[in-house]
């Protein structure tokens, strides 16, 4: 398994550099990222190329049973490229470049940059790219700065010229008509600039689309160079997990031979670190690694929380009972200057060991120990929620609700399934939903009519659907749809007579008229559409008031093979955890275990044997009875099926497999 840290050996003197070796190796690490930021150190001036503190590193390190992963340094641009070439920089909202002093600062779209980029990256592959200590590359650092130049104004102009061929096309898909925006040439579209407050939402929306694109376009020149010159050593890029909302990571993600993402959970409820792994897990469908895991105090200006004695272990373990392959830590030790002075890695700034030392030093032991068993053993998800960043993009342009933000809204479904143990993939509208037995599809606001027959022969074929409000309002352009809401999605089998942005002073409830969920009533955070059932349609709540008081709020209808639930508000969490129990007995979906609250279950599975991981978020001890067949505890005590977890602890074994 790999295991180590993100190292900057430049930050520190090179007689500093054995003893980091010594303390990693006897840490049991086998990999460090290097280099990502280190551009200027690679490249003194322009066209002149410095890798002999790197090789020295590398070698060193690799002397020691240490591996590494180059990043590519594109994301911290050197002060003499963008002085020289001022054109690199980005520019943002109001047409503002961008300045020098921090990073991911340059245009993925000026020529100057990709100039910049192919000098930098083809000295690296050239240097490196068979040196036998390098075993895989990172490209750039959290992609995701969105600019608005001309050069991005200009490769927009010929992207919607090779998307809609005319401007009349583009007129009529824009509905430009409207406020006098009919364009007569293709120079006088603007970018979504901030001076024009909430633009034309289709523009903002292609404008996004192109962005995304214009990003992978990016990260695939440096691929190209990567494959010709380094045959054989993977290629990753890390992501953020679910919170990011600026680009298409699953477009980024299929040109990647694996992904990885940076977690820092900063003590908070594992329902949020979990969205973050599946997200990246739903990326290409398969492990992945993580590339910066917390391992002390963040913060750039204000700390956070020190990683309480047991933490840093304990979401290591989540990290890898979610199908990490890999758990790299941010960083090996705090660097005394610049930006990050407060953001803590393993060691403290005067590079003694601590107690974080000790502790990762223990979970690599520990899991280097597990790793021949769990090694190849993938996580078996039978639910998906559906991520669509077109949906997202739009969502930011035009909240809609007054008191509605996609993700907290995604994230309530998420963790309810979370809280139930229900293993879940975070996954793009078109990845191959029938390998899922219910898909949850929150706020699914763009939907073309062929999406919505996706979504309708998934369920005729025996799926499990929830959708929730404002689905199916918009169409692939960004225009509402010509028909009833939510129009494609009529096997639903509900009509959206009226609906209503409450102000957050109105205090509306459902109340559920389903014998198998209590009546409540519930409250309801955000936005009420009210339902006509055509059909066959069955009622789970009404509104209990004041807005549209005993009218549908939530239904079920059988359709085809399957179900189709569809929920026209935004109940409270309690509320969406009884839905989640009721569509996931109908999907024939399983709680992988059955815990207490604050204790997750995990599985990793492998042939017949699940591998059941158990990790306590809460600083109390728990007892509780673990309902499967156990064969073999690897970590922690799970005695005559009783489980005996410590403050923050884990435990893992193996299971026979459900399936
Ligand atoms: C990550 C980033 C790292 C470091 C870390 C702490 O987002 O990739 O380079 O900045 O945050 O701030």
């Amino acid at each position: 398994m790999l295991f180590g840290a993100d190292y900057y050996p430049e930050h520190w003197p090179r007689k500093r550099w054995p003893e980091d070796a010594k303390l990693m190796r006897a840490a049991g690490f086998n990999l460090v990222r290097m280099a990502e930021f280190a551009w200027v150190l690679m490249e003194p001036s322009e066209g002149q190329f410095d890798f002999s503190w790197l090789d020295e590193a590398i070698s060193l390190l690799g002397e020691n049973g240490i591996r590494t992963i180059l990043g590519t340094p594109t994301a911290a641009p050197p002060a003499w490229l963008c002085h020289n070439y001022p054109q690199v920089m980005r520019e943002d909202e109001w047409r503002r470049k961008v300045t020098f002093g921090n990073r991911q600062q340059c245009c993925v779209n000026v020529p100057k940059f990709h100039d910049a980029t192919d000098a930098i990256v083809s000295a690296m592959v050239e240097h490196f790219g068979n040196n036998e200590n390098v075993i895989g590359w990172q490209i750039d650092n959290e992609f995701g700065r969105l600019c608005y130049c001309d050069d991005c104004l200009g490769e927009f102009h010929k992207w919607l010229k090779q998307k809609y061929g005319s401007l009349d096309k583009l007129n009529d898909a824009w509905g430009t008509v409207f406020w006098s925006q009919v364009y007569t040439n293709w120079h006088q579209i603007p970018l979504p600039w901030a001076s024009s407050n909430v633009p034309n939402p289709s523009l903002a929306l292609d404008y996004r689309r192109f962005m995304a694109e214009s990003y992978v376009k990016y990260q695939q020149r440096q691929i190209k160079i990567i494959r010709a010159g380094s045959p054989g050593k993977f290629i990753t890029h890390n992501f953020m997990g679910f919170l990011p909302e600026e680009l298409d990571y699953s477009a980024l993600a299929q040109d990647l031979d694996i992904c990885s993402w940076d977690n820092y959970p900063s003590g908070c409820s594992p329902d949020r670190p979990s969205a973050g792994h599946a997200t990246t897990r739903g990326l290409l469908n398969k492990n992945f690694i993580i590339m910066e895991q917390e391992s002390g105090a963040g913060g750039w200006g204000i700390m956070g929380p020190m990683p309480k004695p047991g933490q840093i272990r304990l979401y290591s373990y989540q990290a890898v009972a979610h199908g990490a392959d890999g758990v790299n830590y941010f960083r090996w030790r705090v660097c005394r200057y610049g930006t990050e002075q407060y953001w803590h890695g393993i060691l403290d700034h005067c590079g003694r060991t601590n107690r974080r030392y000790e502790e990762v030093k223990q979970t690599g032991a520990e899991l280097q120990r597990i790793w021949p068993e769990i090694e190849g053993s993938t996580v078996p998800a039978e639910t998906a929620l559906i991520n669509d960043m077109p949906s997202r993009w739009s969502f930011q342009v035009q909240p809609g609700g007054q008191g509605f933000n996609w993700r907290e809204h995604a994230q309530d479904y998420y963790s309810a399934l979370h809280e139930a143990n229900i293993i879940t993939d975070i996954v793009p509208l078109r990845a191959d939903l029938m390998k899922y037995k219910l898909v949850v599809a929150p706020a699914l606001f763009v939907l073309s009519e062929s999406d919505a027959k996706l979504l309708e022969s998934y369920v005729n074929n025996g799926g499990v659907l929830i959708t929730t409000f404002r689905s199916a309002v918009k169409d692939e352009y960004g225009r509402i749809h010509d028909a009833p809401l939510p129009a494609g999605l009529e096997f639903a089998g509900v009509d959206v007579i009226d609906y209503t942005s409450p102000n957050a002073d109105e205090k509306n409830l459902i109340r559920s008229v389903y014998k198998d969920i209590p009546e409540g009533p519930y409250g309801v955070k955000e936005w009420i559409d009210v339902l006509e059932p055509v059909e066959d349609v069955v009622v789970l709540a009404e509104y209990a008031g004041p807005y549209a008081c005993g009218l549908p709020a939530v239904t079920i209808r059988k359709y085809g093979k399957g179900s189709v639930i569809y929920v026209g508000s935004w109940p409270s969490r309690d509320f969406i955890g009884k839905l989640i129990a009721l569509a996931s007995e109908r999907a024939g979906v399983r709680p992988c275990a059955k815990t207490p609250a604050n204790v997750e279950a995990m599985v990793r599975r492998k042939g017949g044997t699940d591998f059941l991981f158990l990790t306590n978020y809460s600083a109390e001890p728990c007892e509780f009875p673990v309902d499967r067949e156990i064969e073999r505890v690897l970590i922690g005590k799970l005695e005559s099926g009783i489980a005996k977890l410590e403050s923050f602890g884990v435990i893992v074994a193996a299971v026979k497999a459900e399936g």
